[in-house]
Formats: C-alpha cells, sequence, structure tokens
C-alpha cells in the first residue's frame, strides 16, 4: 500500500515538487496540500466569487452549490449521515469554543466536574478552563502514563457527577490513539455528555462518527490537507438544535425585527457572516482526496512509515522515542536525542532541509507532567515516504556531531 502512495500520491503535492530536497515532517501542526485542494480555492475567486446563500444570479447559486457539497464531502469523510449536523467552523479550537460557550454555558453548573485527559492541547483545555472560572466548575484529570498512552483505572470514579468529558482522539505530542469507543461508552453510561478532538486523528484514521460514541466532534481542515482557518463541529441533531447560538448576524437568523429576531436552521443558526468559501470549498476538496486515497489506505501506508521510522531511528545510540506501542501509535513521532535540546536539534535539521516541531507542542502540563520542557516531534502524513525517515537518521547523526565533546 505504501507503494502506491508513494509513487502515485507525491507528485499530488506542488510544495514538494517546488522543493524536491525538502522533507516536510511537521503534519501534525499543519498538512501539505495537494492540487485539488489549491484547484478549488482558486477556481471559486476565478469563476464563481460571489457570496452564498444570497444571490439571486447563477453564479451565487454555483458558489452556493460548491460550499454545500464540500459540506457533504466531509460529512462522508467522518461518516456523518446527515450534513447538517456538520457546522463550518474556522477551525477545532473555534469548534470547542463554540461548544463551550453554548452548550457549555446552558448545562455546566457550579460544582459540575469537567473531566479532561493530561494529554490535552491548549485548545482542548482553556476552553474548558475558562468555562469552569466562569461557572465554578471543577476540572477533574485522567492522568496519562509516560508513553502517552490513558490511565483508565480509576476512570469510574473520575466520572461519578461528571457533566462532560473532553478528550483528544490522538495525542498531538506522543500520537498515541486514545480509546475511544471505552472512553465514550463509559463517560455517556455515567450520565456525561463527549467532546472529542480528533483534530489529530481525523486526518490519519477512518472514521465512523456516528459509531464512536460521542456528542461532539471538532477538527480542522488545515491538518487533513485542507486549508488553514477551516474546520468543523459536528454533533446530534437534538444536541444542535437545543444550543443558542454562538455568534450572531447574518445568514444564522430567519426573521429580524428591530427588538428581537428568529434563528435558522441546522447547519446556518450557527455561521453567523461571510464565511471562509475558498477555504470551505478547499477543505471538501481534501475530503474528496482523502476519500479516494481511502482511510484505510492512508492509515496502512502510515503503519508501514512508523514501522520502519521505529526500527530505522530506534537503531541510533542515544535515540529515545517517547510514544505508545504501534499498534495504538499514530501521525507523530515525538522523542530526544542525545541530551540534545530539541530546539538546537530543530535548527540543525533545517540546515539539511528537514521540518519538524520542537518545543511544548502546545501542551504545557503534559511536558510539566513528564518532566520535560519540550520534545523534538516529526510528525507523517501521506505524502511522506521511507527514504525521508533515511534522511532523518543520517541529519540525527550529523547533528551529534556538532555536539560531541560537549555533550557526551
Ligand atoms: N496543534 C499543532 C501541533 O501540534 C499546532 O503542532
Amino acid at each position: 500500500m505504501s507503494v502506491k502512495v508513494e509513487l502515485s500520491r507525491r507528485s499530488d503535492f506542488p510544495l514538494l515538487e517546488n522543493q524536491p530536497e525538502l522533507v516536510y515532517l511537521d503534519s501534525a501542526a499543519t498538512s501539505l496540500k495537494p492540487r485539488s485542494v489549491l484547484e478549488a480555492e482558486r477556481s471559486y475567486y476565478e469563476e464563481c466569487c460571489a457570496n452564498i446563500h444570497r444571490g439571486l444570479y447563477r453564479m451565487s447559486e454555483e458558489a452556493t452549490r460548491r460550499y454545500e457539497e464540500a459540506r457533504h464531502s466531509v460529512a462522508r469523510l467522518i461518516g456523518a449521515s446527515d450534513p447538517d449536523c456538520c457546522i463550518w467552523t474556522s477551525g477545532t479550537t473555534d469548534a470547542i469554543n463554540l461548544v463551550a460557550y453554548t452548550w457549555g454555558e446552558q448545562n455546566i453548573l457550579p460544582g459540575d466536574p469537567i473531566v479532561l485527559t493530561g494529554l490535552e492541547h491548549h485548545s482542548n483545555l482553556v476552553p474548558w478552563q475558562n468555562l469552569a472560572t466562569r461557572q465554578q466548575a471543577r476540572l477533574r484529570w485522567i492522568e496519562p502514563r509516560p508513553d502517552g498512552t490513558l490511565e483508565l483505572d480509576n476512570l469510574d470514579e473520575l466520572l461519578e457527577g461528571a457533566r462532560l468529558v473532553a478528550f483528544t482522539w490522538v495525542s498531538n505530542v506522543f500520537g498515541s490513539i486514545s480509546p475511544v469507543q471505552e472512553i465514550c461508552r463509559r463517560a455517556r453510561a455515567a450520565g456525561a455528555t463527549v467532546l472529542l478532538d480528533a483534530a489529530q486523528g481525523v486526518p490519519h484514521l477512518p472514521c465512523a462518527v456516528e459509531e464512536m460514541g460521542c456528542d461532539f466532534m471538532a477538527f480542522s481542515g488545515h491538518k487533513m490537507l485542507g486549508p488553514t482557518g477551516t474546520g468543523m463541529l459536528w454533533s446530534r441533531r437534538e444536541l444542535l438544535e437545543a444550543m443558542p447560538p454562538f455568534r450572531f448576524g447574518g445568514d444564522m437568523i430567519r426573521e429580524v425585527w428591530r427588538d428581537r429576531c428568529t434563528f435558522n436552521e441546522l447547519p446556518f443558526k450557527f455561521e453567523a457572516g461571510t464565511p471562509n468559501i475558498a477555504g470551505v470549498l478547499g477543505m471538501g476538496a481534501a475530503a474528496d482526496y482523502l476519500l479516494d486515497v481511502g482511510m484505510a489506505n492512508v492509515r496502512a501506508h502510515e503503519l508501514d512509515l512508523l514501522t520502519y521510522a521505529r526500527e530505522c531511528l530506534g537503531s541510533l545510540e542515544g535515540f529515545e522515542l517517547l510514544g505508545p506501542p504501534l499498534d495504538q501509535h499514530s501521525g507523530a513521532l515525538s522523542f530526544v536525542y542525545r541530551g540534545i535540546h530539541p530546539h538546537d536539534l530543530a535548527t540543525l535539521l533545517d540546515r539539511e532541509n528537514i521540518c519538524i516541531r520542537a518545543g511544548h507542542h502546545c501542551c504545557q502540563p503534559l511536558m510539566r507532567r513528564i518532566g520535560m520542557s519540550g520534545t523534538a516531534r516529526a510528525s507523517l502524513s501521506l505524502y511522506n515516504i521511507r527514504a525521508d525517515i533515511d534522511r532523518l537518521a543520517v541529519a540525527l547523526e550529523k547533528a551529534s556531531q556538532v555536539f560531541k565533546g560537549v555533550l557526551f
């Protein structure tokens, strides 16, 4: 499967064609974009640059058609049967804030426990921290083990009285895959509502959102080959119907009087103002692209690369992988190497045309928990190949020469 992806798909990414020497290993931060995504954005501006849901002329109707078709594409990618339950947002952060300010303010009461995990990205922590302050609620923590897997032995205790459980599908630091169905099942049995941060899951793993057991799922376009400034919130119809709007303005209303208004139906109730139309078309094209490759193939290719990377990098002296067993691993490989500061490593690798991320990865509480200021992180996508890992291994050894005599 890796051969199919390697041979036929790399040429779909103009950036890799323009910079053939580049090794891009930072897809957990943002992914590269295939030609079809760029084309979807370009053709909107060149062929039907009109506002949506408003015009009575054909060009506006065409823009609206493409916009709603994109919603259907992303719904198909995540296995959502009702596209009206798929709300466009500017990204995962925006989607989570939408839930915190609407469902959260209605449903989280003083003293209520909100359960998070110690793996969470700031974007799935700070909105809840802030909500907890506003509502005088309390945060409880599912603790991560040193390899990024979650300690679930005390989960039932943590869930007692919990109103909300918000957790990540895949850790952006460790690449560890959370046992989503188990957590959702136990959380919902305890009466809690569940939000899944799927920013690092949707780009890598087959998704059947209605079978996973969550009530809300948030994810970004730019990590799944789509444009920046795009994302989605999925939820169940009855929850979305019961929630008040988050933003107020055009498109989200049905009728307005001087002193009051009525709100539009789903999904428009949550989509005030002129949206990022070109971006949404790009995100739809990204979903079509992933559907065409097939998410099972994406996962198979990634597993091949992860297996290779774990062997190849693991054989370097002084390399320590921070991560779960292979079958629970996806996307990101965090590591430490010979005591070299992650920032120094990233800078030295950049000299070899290799892009990785280094630092706390927007997970400062997690870094404190594991007693580190940061890690080096190489993260994968379907356009990576084994040769990228080979280049990383050689560059790491070269970097170690720079520090010889200083650190070891
Ligand atoms: N959440 C992104 C990352 O992990 C930015 O790099």
